[in-house]
C-alpha cells in the first residue's frame, strides 16, 4: 500500500466506523446453480484516491471489480470451524477502481459451497452460501463512502457454476452467464464470530508447472482419455484454453499415479498407462467444462482443488486442446530453509518432503490432497510441525490451525481427531493426535521464541489435559499407525503412557516460561506421576523396557522421553534398538509416531550410523525405497506401490501424505545440527552428524536472529571438513562432529 493510500486508509477508518454494518445476504431466487451471486455498482461522488474491500462469505467466494479478479489468493476465506469462526480478508481495491468522478464500478462476488456446505463438513453443515463484505471508498477531497453489504444488493443462483465442492471438484458451463439477478434477503444463519484472516493462512498460487513428459497441445476425440503429465505430484488446478463447438464438454480428472500393468490383482483400475483413480475413494475430484462456443476460450476451475501428478482430458465433442498448466496451490509461502547433500536419492526425498510440506499446508495442515479427506488431522499435524518450520515460517499458519482445534474442542476438554472437523475423525483424546494440542505450541515456542501460541492456546491445552486425567491418559485408537510391525493393545498402551509423560513435561515447561508457578509444580507433579506408573507398568526388573512390548518404536520412545531410570536399563534397550535396525538389514519398523522420533532418537543414543542405515536403506519400508520407484512425494505407507505387488490398499493409499516427511526436519536438526537451544535459537546448538555415505551436506535455516548454515564434506582422502556460520552476536554452542566418526569410516573402508 503506497503513503498516499495509507494516509487515506488513516483518514477513512473513523468515518468506517460509522457507516452501515454490513450484513450477510442470500439471494432470493431460485437455486439454478450451485453458486450464489452478488452484484453492486456504484458511481464515484468524487476523484477516488483509494479503495478497499472487507469481505468474507459462508462458502468460498470470488470477488470481481470491473470484471477483474479481486486479490491474488484462492478459496478465501478458507477451511475453519464453520459453526464458530469465519475468516474476513481486506484487500486494497484501489487499482482495480475506475478513478474519476462520476465513473460507474461493478463489483460482484460469486460464492461457491467449498468448506461450508459441501461434504467436506460433518457437524454443522452450513444450509445456504451468504456473503458480507463492505467497499470502501476514499475521494481525493477527503471525504468517504461505503458500500456495505444489504437489501440494496442484488443476488442470483443462476450462474455457470453448476457443481462444487472440495471433493467434487467443478462443474463450469460457460454457456450460462450469470442472469436472473433479483433481490436479496438478509441471512442470519451463522452466529459465529467473524475474525480478521490471520497472516499465513491464505491459499495462493505459488508456481506453474508445464506438462513435461507429455504436450500442453493436442486434439481431444470422444473416447479417449489424453493424459498430461506435470512430473510432479502437488495440489493445484489446470488451466487451459479450447476450442470447439458450443455445448461441448472437457472433463479433466486427476490422478497421482498410472496404472502400471492393468492387472486388478496389482490393484490396477483400468488398462496400463490411464490414471489411477482408485485411491480417491469417493472423492469425484473432476472439472467439467460446458463451452461457449466461437473461438478459444480459457478454462480454470477457482472452487476447488485437487491433488496430482496426472491429468487425463476427455470430451464429448472434438476440441482443440492448448495451453495446459498446473498452477500450484498452497498456504506455505516464506521459505526459511534449505538443505542439499551428496546423494542424489537424498536429495530427491529431501524434494520429496518439501512437496509434501507445500501440498499438505494449504488454509489448514492436512493429511493428504486427493482422496475424500484433505483434513487437519491432528496427528499428522503435531509429527511434521517441526520438520515444516525448518523449512518455511509456519508461525501464522499454525497458530491459525490451532485457533481451529481451539474451535472444535468439546465441551469435556477432548481434542479431537481432526481440525476443522471433517466427515472422519470423530473421536477425541487419541494418543499422539490429540497431542498435538500440547506438542504444536511447544515447538512453535521453542522455533520461535515466541509465546503468544502458547498464551492463546493455555486454556484449551489445560482443558485437555483434564480430559486425559479423567480418562488415565490419551486413548489408543491410532497410536504407530500403518506401523509394518505392530500395533497391538498392549504396545499401544505403552505409548499412550509415554505420551501422557511427554505433554505432562511440556506443559510444565510451558509454564514455566509463562511464570505459572502454580502450573509448574501442578505438571511437574503430573509427570512424576505418570512416568511412576509408566515405569510400574512397561520395564523389566533390569530397567529396560520389557522384551515382549519391546520394538523400534517402543524402545524409541523409551530413549526418547528419557523414561529409562537407570543407565543399565537405557543401555539394554540402546542395544536392543540397535539389534532391532540391524536384524532388519536397516529397514524402519515404525509407523506414525515411531517415524517421527527413530533417527533423532538414534543420534541421541550415539548411534547416527545406523540413523543413516535407515536412511539410506533402499528396501521396504524405507524412505528410499518410493525414491526408486520414482515418487514425487511422500506416500502414506511404506508399500504405497511395490515393484512385487502393484498398488497398495486403495481404501487408504495416498501418495501424497507428509507424515513420513519428518525425516527432513531429522537432516535439520541432526545431520546438519541445527537446533534451538535455547526457545527461538536465542542460543543456538551447533552439533553435525555428518556421514561419509553422504558425500557433503550443506543446510541453512533462517532463525529469528537470522541465517544459520552448516555444511560438511568428505574429500577423497576420507578427511572431513566442516563449518558453520551463525548470526552475528548469537550465541552458539558448537559441539563438532566427532573424531571416531573418521575412525568408523575408515574401518568400513
Ligand atoms: C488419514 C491419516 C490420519 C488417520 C487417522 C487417515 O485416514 O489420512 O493421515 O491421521 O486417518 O489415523
Amino acid at each position: 500500500m503506497g503513503f498516499r493510500a495509507s494516509l487515506a486508509l488513516a483518514a477513512f477508518l473513523p468515518f468506517a466506523a460509522q457507516c452501515g454494518e454490513a450484513v450477510w445476504i442470500t439471494p432470493c431466487t431460485e437455486k439454478v446453480s450451485a453458486a450464489a451471486s452478488f452484484r453492486r455498482a456504484f458511481t464515484n461522488a468524487g476523484d477516488v484516491a483509494a479503495a478497499w474491500l472487507r469481505i468474507t462469505s459462508l462458502g468460498t467466494f470470488d470477488a470481481y471489480l470491473n470484471g477483474g479478479r479481486v486479490g491474488g489468493d484462492w478459496l478465501a476465506p478458507g477451511f475453519t470451524q464453520n459453526e464458530r469462526c469465519r475468516h474476513e480478508v481486506t484487500y486494497d481495491v484501489s487499482g482495480s477502481m475506475a478513478r474519476s468522478a462520476g465513473a460507474e464500478n461493478v463489483l460482484t462476488v460469486d460464492v461457491g459451497p467449498c468448506w461450508w456446505l459441501d461434504s467436506i463438513v460433518r457437524a454443522h453443515r452450513g444450509r445456504e452460501l451468504a456473503l458480507r463484505a463492505t467497499l470502501s471508498v476514499a475521494y481525493a477531497d477527503g471525504r468517504c463512502e461505503s458500500f456495505p453489504t444489504g437489501l440494496d444488493w442484488q443476488g442470483t443462483y443462476d450462474g455457470p457454476i453448476s457443481a462444487a465442492g472440495i471433493y467434487e471438484g467443478e462443474d463450469y458451463d460457460a454457456r450460462r452467464v450469470r442472469t436472473g439477478w433479483g433481490k436479496v434477503r438478509e441471512n442470519t444463519e451463522f452466529k459465529g464470530e467473524v475474525r480478521p484472516r490471520p497472516a499465513g493462512a491464505a491459499v495462493i498460487e505459488r508456481a506453474d508447472l508445464e506438462p513435461r513428459a507429455s504436450s500442453s497441445e493436442f486434439m481431444l476425440e470422444p473416447g479417449h482419455t489424453n493424459v498430461v503429465d506435470f512430473s510432479q505430484n502437488h495440489a493445484g488446478v489446470v488451466s487451459f484454453d479450447v476450442e470447439g463447438p458450443a455445448g461441448a464438454t472437457v472433463a479433466v480428472c486427476f490422478a497421482e499415479m498410472l496404472n502400471d500393468t492393468g492387472d486388478p490383482a496389482r490393484g490396477n483400475d483400468g488398462p496400463a498407462g490411464t490414471p489411477y483413480l482408485k485411491n480417491l475413494r469417493k472423492a469425484r475430484a473432476l472439472f467439467r467444462y460446458t463451452l461457449r462456443g466461437g473461438g478459444v476460450e480459457s478454462a480454470r476451475p477457482t472452487m476447488t482443488y485437487f491433488g496430482y501428478r496426472y491429468a487425463g482430458f476427455s470430451c464429448d465433442r472434438p476440441v482443440k486442446v492448448s495451453k495446459v498448466r498446473s498452477h500450484v496451490l498452497t498456504s506455505v509461502t516464506d521459505v526459511r530453509g534449505r538443505i542439499r547433500t551428496g546423494n542424489e536419492r537424498v536429495n530427491r526425498l529431501i524434494a520429496n518432503c518439501e512437496w509434501g510440506h507445500v501440498s499438505n499446508y494449504l488454509s489448514v495442515p492436512t493429511d493428504c490432497p486427493q482422496r475424500d479427506e484433505r483434513l487437519g488431522w491432528t496427528g499428522d499435524t503435531q509429527i511434521f510441525c517441526r520438520t515444516a518450520m525448518y523449512r518455511a515460517d509456519a508461525l501464522g499458519f499454525l497458530s491459525k490451525w490451532l485457533a481451529d482445534q481451539r474451535d472444535a474442542q468439546r465441551a469435556d476438554g477432548g481434542i479431537s481427531d481432526d481440525a476443522p472437523n471433517g466427515p472422519w475423525g470423530t473421536f477425541y483424546g487419541e494418543c499422539g493426535w490429540a497431542d498435538s494440542a500440547v506438542i504444536v505450541p511447544h515447538t512453535l515456542w521453542r522455533m520461535y521464541g515466541d509465546l503468544s501460541p502458547v498464551r492463546d492456546h493455555w486454556t484449551a491445552m489445560e482443558r485437555h489435559m483434564d480430559f486425559l486425567d479423567a480418562n488415565g491418559g490419551p486413548l489408543d485408537r491410532f497410536c504407530d499407525w500403518l506401523s509394518p510391525v505392530r500395533n497391538d493393545p498392549p504396545f499401544k498402551a505403552l505409548l499412550c503412557g509415554a505420551f501422557w509423560v511427554w505433554d505432562a513435561r511440556l506443559m510444565r515447561e510451558m509454564a514455566q516460561a509463562l511464570g505459572e508457578q502454580e502450573s509448574v509444580a501442578r505438571y511437574g507433579a503430573l509427570e512424576a506421576r505418570a512416568l511412576a506408573e509408566w515405569r510400574g507398568k512397561y520395564l523389566d526388573g533390569d530397567g529396560s523396557v520389557k522384551r515382549e512390548l519391546a520394538c523400534q518404536t517402543a524402545n524409541a520412545y523409551a530413549l526418547y522421553l528419557d523414561l529409562l531410570p537407570t543407565a543399565e536399563g537405557r543401555a539394554l534397550t540402546v542395544g536392543r534398538l540397535a539389534d532391532d535396525v540391524k536384524s532388519r538389514g536397516g529397514r524402519l519398523g515404525t509407523g506414525f509416531l515411531g517415524t517421527a522420533v527413530i533417527c533423532q532418537t538414534l543420534v541421541k543414543v550415539g548411534r547416527a550410523d545406523l540413523a543413516y542405515d535407515l536412511l539410506l536403506n533402499r528396501e521396504c519400508p524405507g524412505w528410499l525405497y518410493s525414491v526408486d520407484q520414482g515418487a514425487t512425494t511422500i506416500w502414506e505407507r511404506w508399500n504405497s506401490y511395490t515393484k512385487e505387488k502393484g498398488f497398495g490398499d486403495a481404501r487408504m493409499n495416498s501418495f501424497n501424505h507428509y507424515a513420513y516427511g519428518s525425516v527432513m526436519g531429522w537432516l535439520y536438526e541432526d545431520a546438519a545440527g541445527i537446533r534451538p537451544l535455547k526457545p527461538g535459537f536465542s542460543e543456538i546448538e551447533i552439533a553435525p552428524h555428518p556421514d561419509p555415505r553422504l558425500g557433503f551436506l550443506e543446510a541453512e535455516h533462517l532463525t529469528p536472529h537470522g541465517w544459520v548454515r552448516v555444511w560438511w564434506a568428505y574429500g577423497f582422502d576420507g578427511r572431513l571438513v566442516w563449518s558453520y556460520s551463525t548470526p552475528d552476536g548469537a550465541k552458539a554452542n558448537v559441539r563438532p562432529p566427532y573424531r571416531a566418526k573418521l575412525v568408523a569410516w575408515e574401518k568400513r573402508r
